[in-house]
């Protein structure tokens, strides 16, 4: 068995996953070198060593990987800020080490309204209608709401307000959801444009799915299809978080698609890919890594991007890991010399279960009645779901995130706190396998939505898109 040394910079359960499919290899030895958010319980234990920066910065973590030089191989970056904060570049640059993620060039998450100008290049059609607002055009509150309201008139106030930079302000606002008069559309407007640029596009009608692909610079490999569940609780409802869950069908494609619906999301992303490439200063080999998980809104009108990230969805990319057919580390190696042909998955489903503490995703503001409990403050036990991968052969995983080690125990920290896969045959089967994990997780007074890959949802979303294609046609 060949010997390799990797270093995973991680934010969370979707860098469990990855050094999981890391340990997991069957052709190589390898080494795992990782810089945390926090002490994350599995990557500690399966690590050769552990650091934690908390807020991640790139030149602390470059500074770890060059008094490992000669130890580590290669690098792979889960999280967006040090991606968009040029982790490659600086690495690279240092110390020779080649990394997998794009370098900052291409970290297209860095701006929304810079991604919907690309889209306007490469793949038109796939925009919904928008506007951009700029504070610095420094014009007066009253103009500025003048110029919203007019476009409000034309898109008949069904609007979705975004900033342009992820992070900044009050985030992503839907119209009927998280407001639903101009005067509170405005106030959310105003909350993120104080902090810069701010988009208002066109509400679409539509069911989303999370499209991934593998890039080793020269071509797009695409994963399996996901459905990721952004809203905080059951039925879709209250404020947008990270991914409470997401799950994965047996075949390619989600229920509610159909094959050319995957067919044309892959000739979106290739156009972006080449447009890209042709604009940008380098050959490609820039982008490898997981340069385009891009979030898709199948519409009456066809497909629409939400948005576009330049890393691995979380939790969507969980899904995928462990039903890889080729070794992991093969395929790094292989994205790093811009070979990666082909990637293949097993038929089986996958669906993964969040769960977070009451102070994430407004759950205690919503439900003040069930954050009363004797848990808070607890520690989380992880071991009962531990055990359930062993007993049953695998097909449940339990990926550890928000949570810090003090005195001996694990205690839940702000973030979506674990993440529990489950895998099988059928989707049905695959969801109660994640809810046992789910359940057998105790402490910390964590919650959960209940309805991940839940049938009646996924029924709902199938006749949502058959009517959508009726509409359409
Ligand atoms: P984003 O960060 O752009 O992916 O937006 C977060 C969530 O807001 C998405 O997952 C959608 O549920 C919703 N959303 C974003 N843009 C739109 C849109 N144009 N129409 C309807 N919903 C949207
Ligand atoms: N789960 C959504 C994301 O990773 O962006």
């Amino acid at each position: 068995m060949e010997r390799t040394g990797v270093l995973v910079v991680s934010y969370g359960a979707r860098e469990a996953a990855i050094i999981d499919a890391f340990h997991e290899s069957l052709e190589y030895k390898v080494d795992i070198y990782v810089v945390d958010k926090q002490k994350n319980p599995f990557n500690l234990k399966k690590s050769t060593e552990h650091v934690v920066i908390p807020n991640l910065d790139v030149d602390k973590i470059c500074r770890f990987v060059e008094k490992r030089r000669g130890k580590i191989n290669f690098g792979i970056v889960g999280p967006e800020k040090p991606i968009v904060n040029g982790i490659r570049n600086k690495i690279e640059a240092k110390t020779g080490i080649p990394i997998i993620c794009p370098t900052k060039e291409y970290a297209i998450e860095a701006s929304k309204v810079s991604q919907r100008l690309l889209f306007e290049k490469a793949v038109p059609h796939a925009n919904p209608r928008y506007k951009v607002f700029n504070p610095e055009d420094n014009n007066s509150t009253n103009i500025v709401r003048k110029a919203v309201y007019a476009w409000l008139d034309e898109i008949d106030n069904q609007a979705v307000v975004k900033p342009d930079v992820p992070s900044a302000g009050k985030g992503v606002g839907v119209w009927g959801d998280h407001f639903t008069t101009r005067e509170q559309l405005f106030n959310h407007f105003l909350a993120n444009y104080q902090y810069g640029k701010v988009i208002i596009e066109e509400k679409l009608d539509g069911e989303e799915s999370s499209f991934q692909a593998f890039c080793d610079g020269k071509r797009i490999i695409p994963l399996p299809e996901t459905r990721d569940y952004k809203r905080a609780f059951d039925g879709d409802l209250g404020p947008n978080t990270g991914g409470m869950g997401s799950y994965k069908n047996t075949r390619e494609i989600l229920p509610f698609m159909c094959t050319e619906d995957w067919e044309k999301e892959t000739e979106i992303v290739n156009k972006i890919f080449k447009t890209m490439k042709k604009t940008g200063s380098g050959d490609g080999s820039e982008l490898r890594g997981i340069p385009f998980y891009v979030a898709f809104m199948h519409t009456k009108k066809g497909l629409k991007i939400l948005e576009n990230n330049s890393r691995p969805g979380d939790p969507e990319i969980i899904n995928i890991l462990p039903l890889l057919k080729q070794d992991f580390t093969e395929i790094c190696f292989k994205i790093l010399e811009g070979s990666l042909t082909k990637v293949t998955t097993e038929r089986k489903a996958s669906v993964v279960t969040y769960k977070a503490p009451p102070s994430y995703g407004g759950y205690r503001e919503a439900f003040p009645d069930q954050t009363i409990s004797e848990e808070i403050g607890q520690p989380i036990h992880l071991a009962k779901a531990y055990r359930l991968r062993k007993e049953l052969k695998n097909n449940v995983r339990v990926y550890p995130a928000s949570m810090e080690l003090r005195d001996g125990q694990f205690y839940p920290l702000t973030s979506r706190t674990v993440a529990v896969l489950g895998i099988g045959n059928t989707l049905e089967d695959a969801r109660e396998l994640s809810i046992k994990g789910i359940k057998a997780i105790e402490g910390g007074a964590l919650w959960n939505r209940q309805d991940i890959a839940d049938p009646d949802h996924i029924r709902k979303s199938v006749n949502h898109m058959e009517e959508l294609r009726r509409q359409g046609k």
